[in-house]
């Protein structure tokens, strides 16, 4: 297939500071590489182009004069930053058409960087708390993700989260908003600002979730302790857990973590971007490997952060050194905790060892 190859400078800089050389086929290898990503927000793929046309085409005033004054404005100090723009964003978002280009654009750009299969988050609340209704959002997203697996091939799963700063009440209530879409939605999840809303602020909503059918994943370890980690698995009886990244502070918990093969959706740039660490030289991403966490490689909001899989891949190959080995183990890690029906998941086992037999340049 034919994959995206970026410009030199899109190689190596990704509007980040870092400037070491790529070997050209370590990088040809990632971009052809059969990808699967696990953490992806879709309204945090909204690329500020699109954000401008969709206001004007809805005549909504953003509060930014241009694209260019809007990218300036994401310099984030940590993820509460990142979230009052985050929804600011979304605000623009207003009918399924919006929520259809959207995603459909989202769905392009990873199908020129070969991703085979996504599971993509959405935030209902987001929307319904500023009177867009619940299907409005579903259709247009499930409508471009049909889309995408008819022209692409691109296979996915839909998970819907729960925003944490919210009550468990309205939690619950948006828990029955999804009941006549639940065919078409996989798993809840749980986002928006950790600090201080642990997650057992949840744990009756996850529960009735489970009872209903639903997968569970949570952010969790994100900028929150160790002990939310904990929450997430104990109290939520989650599937995976995003992000993850505390856990380096609890001996013991890594211990469980590599004993349960928890997976774990790392968000290398992302983590950069809000200061999870000083920069992508000190990101813990091949330590975790090195430890035998089940860790995968993601992009959360790429729009925001600097980039898609591609780049993220790149970023941590270049900075920390890793190897073809690395990338194949963390995309068999991503397909084993892939939330896909186990048919598909053996066809993107199967992708993948046909790519790794035929790629020993
Ligand atoms: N919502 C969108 N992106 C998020 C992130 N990285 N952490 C928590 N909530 C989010
Ligand atoms: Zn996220």
């Amino acid at each position: 297939m034919e994959t995206e190859r970026p410009s030199l400078e899109g190689r190596f800089s990704f509007g980040l500071c870092y400037l070491r050389a790529m070997d050209a086929a370590l990088s040809d290898f990632i971009l052809d590489l059969p990808k699967v990503e696990l953490h992806c927000h879709i309204e945090g793929t909204f690329e500020p182009e699109l954000m401008f046309s969709l206001a004007e085409r809805n005549g909504v005033q953003l509060p930014y004069p241009s694209v260019e004054k809007l990218r300036t404005a994401y310099d984030f100090s940590r993820l509460q930053d990142f979230l009052d723009i985050y929804y600011e964003g979304m605000n623009v978002l207003r009918t399924e058409q919006d929520f259809y280009d959207l995603t459909l654009a989202y769905l392009e750009r990873i199908n020129a960087q070969n991703v085979r299969h996504t599971e993509i988050f959405f935030d209902p609340q987001g929307h319904v708390s500023r009177g867009i209704a619940f299907d409005t959002a579903f259709i247009g997203i499930t409508s471009a993700l049909d889309h995408a697996e008819r022209e692409f091939g691109i296979s996915s799963e839909l998970i819907m989260c729960f925003l944490r700063h919210l009550d468990e009440e309205d939690a619950f209530r948006t828990l029955d908003q999804a009941e006549s879409f639940r065919h078409r939605i996989r798993a809840v999840g749980l986002d928006s600002g950790e600090r201080g809303n642990p997650p057992e602020k949840f744990t009756r909503v996850f529960a009735e979730a489970a009872a209903r059918g639903y997968l569970r994943v949570a952010h969790a370890g994100e900028e929150g302790p160790p002990a939310y980690i904990v929450g997430a698995l104990d109290s939520l009886g989650v599937d995976r857990i995003d992000h993850g990244n505390s856990c380096l502070e609890d001996e013991e918990l890594v211990r469980r973590l590599v004993r349960e093969q928890v997976p774990m959706t790392v968000c290398p740039l992302s983590n950069v971007r809000l200061c999870g660490v000083p920069s992508i030289d000190h990101h813990p991403l091949k330590k975790m490997l090195d430890l035998g966490l089940k860790v995968t490689i993601n992009s959360d909001d790429p729009a925001y952060f600097g980039g898609y899989m591609n780049e993220n891949m790149e970023a941590v190959t270049t900075a920390l050194g890793l190897d073809r080995r690395h990338l194949v183990t963390l995309t068999r890690n991503a397909i084993d905790a892939a939330f896909a029906p186990e048919p598909r998941r053996q066809a993107l086992h199967e992708e993948l060892d046909l790519f790794v037999a035929t790629r020993n340049d």
